[in-house]
């Protein structure tokens, strides 16, 4: 099959994370092998793929040379290890997503990826590809960060009714990217309130998602305007977790304490707010390190995986209440995801998420 592959020596990505920024493309259009499926995994049929800021910064800094890239992905069943044969048949129509980035085996920017059987989502009819690709990392992220971080009810148990006392309020820094859409829309469906910052151009975008309010992250008085006006929050979504942002949801919080998650490992400290970072591939149910021996490791986490085998088995009937963030599609397969790359990597790429289909 054909898949892009990533090529960047070691030199290369070691000088680009000193550098903090990348030379060339670091992948190629490649003939490799197709996967082999194990007795409990599927292989799928890619037709769309979902792009994630994590995908160019494996690419840049992470990824050996040789290893398949891309994470989401959505397509149709083409073929199942016999302990999968009794979930899914050849031309069901699934989406999900894997660690790229990191070996031969896995990659969505490719003709065909393998996934383990419980660990997909049916597509349901109404739900085209492209949007289904979308429910990868970032909507997962969404609610390993909500659901089980911050004691939000799950989207498959919740009653429906508002709920409006401090307890139920959340802080979502960051509400236009594609992992604050999806945290708006699961905080909502458990009837919080939510409030949030996005650059006045997205205003309107969180508020059809489901804001309750949205301020200006960069305007001069934000924090204090929105403690102003909730004084008592004490959970927040840190959906950027750069520059200064964690600080910004420590001051958010500042009169109650509490807790701010955050997607990267900001090394923030902020007095009496406990920061604690999640990551997604844990959902996966299998032990991992960034660039061993010396990287971070994450241990194997049976809790996460339960936790997802849950999300995308209630998704078939909550993907109509939990919508897809805004599309961009791009066209031309494996060119589409590198001009889509290099749109990420430059910081362009506001409210949307990038599907490249096949
Ligand atoms: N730990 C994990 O497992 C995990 C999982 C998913 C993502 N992540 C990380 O989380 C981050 C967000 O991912 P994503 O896919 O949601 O990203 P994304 O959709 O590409 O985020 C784009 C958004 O970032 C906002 N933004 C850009 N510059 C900003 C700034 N200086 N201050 C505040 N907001 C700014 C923009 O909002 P406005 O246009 O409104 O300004 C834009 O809508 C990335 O760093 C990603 O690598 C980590």
């Amino acid at each position: 099959m054909k898949a892009l592959v990533a090529n960047r020596s070691i030199v290369t990505r070691a000088t680009n994370l000193l550098l903090g920024k990348s030379i060339g493309q670091g992948v190629s259009v490649e003939e490799v092998p197709k996967p082999t499926v194990a007795d409990r995994e599927i292989l799928v049929h890619v037709h769309a793929t979902a792009l994630n800021p994590i995908d160019f910064k494996f690419i840049d800094f992470i990824s050996p040379s040789g290893s398949l890239t891309g994470c989401d992905f959505a397509g149709v069943v083409a073929g199942a290890g016999p302990g999968a044969a009794a979930m899914w048949q050849v031309g069901d129509r699934v989406a999900g997503f894997v660690q790229g980035g990191i070996d031969t085996a896995h990659g969505s920017f490719a003709e065909y990826v393998k996934a383990e059987a419980d660990l997909v989502w049916r597509i349901p009819d109404g739900v085209d590809d492209t949007e289904a690709a979308t429910y990868g990392v970032s909507a997962v992220t969404a609610m390993q960060a909500l659901n089980l971080h911050l004691n939000v009810p799950w989207p498959d148990h919740v009653d429906g009714t508002s709920k409006t006392d401090d307890d139920a309020t959340i802080f979502i820094y960051a509400g236009s990217s594609t992992v604050g859409i999806f945290a708006i829309q699961i905080a909502k469906m458990a009837g919080w309130k939510v409030i949030t910052t996005a650059s006045p151009h997205s205003f309107d975008l969180v508020k059809r998602y489901g804001a309750d309010h949205v301020f200006d992250y960069r305007a001069p008085n934000a924090v204090a305007d929105i403690v102003a006006a909730f004084p008592n929050i004490s959970k927040a979504l840190d959906c950027f977790s750069e520059g200064d942002s964690t600080r910004f949801c420590g001051k958010v919080l500042q009169n109650s304490g509490g807790k701010v998650i955050t997607l990267l490992d900001t090394k923030t400290k902020v007095s009496g707010v406990e920061a604690q970072m999640v990551m997604s591939f844990q959902l996966l149910g299998k032990a991992f390190s960034w660039l061993p021996p010396v990287g971070p490791k994450y241990s194997v986490s049976l809790s996460d995986r339960e936790a997802l085998v849950r999300f995308y088995t209630s998704l078939f009937s909550l993907a109509k209440e939990i919508k897809a963030p805004p599309i961009t599609v791009l066209d031309n397969g494996f060119d589409g995801v590198i001009e889509g790359l290099n749109r990420l990597r430059a910081g362009k790429v506001s409210g949307s998420k990038l599907v490249v289909t096949y």
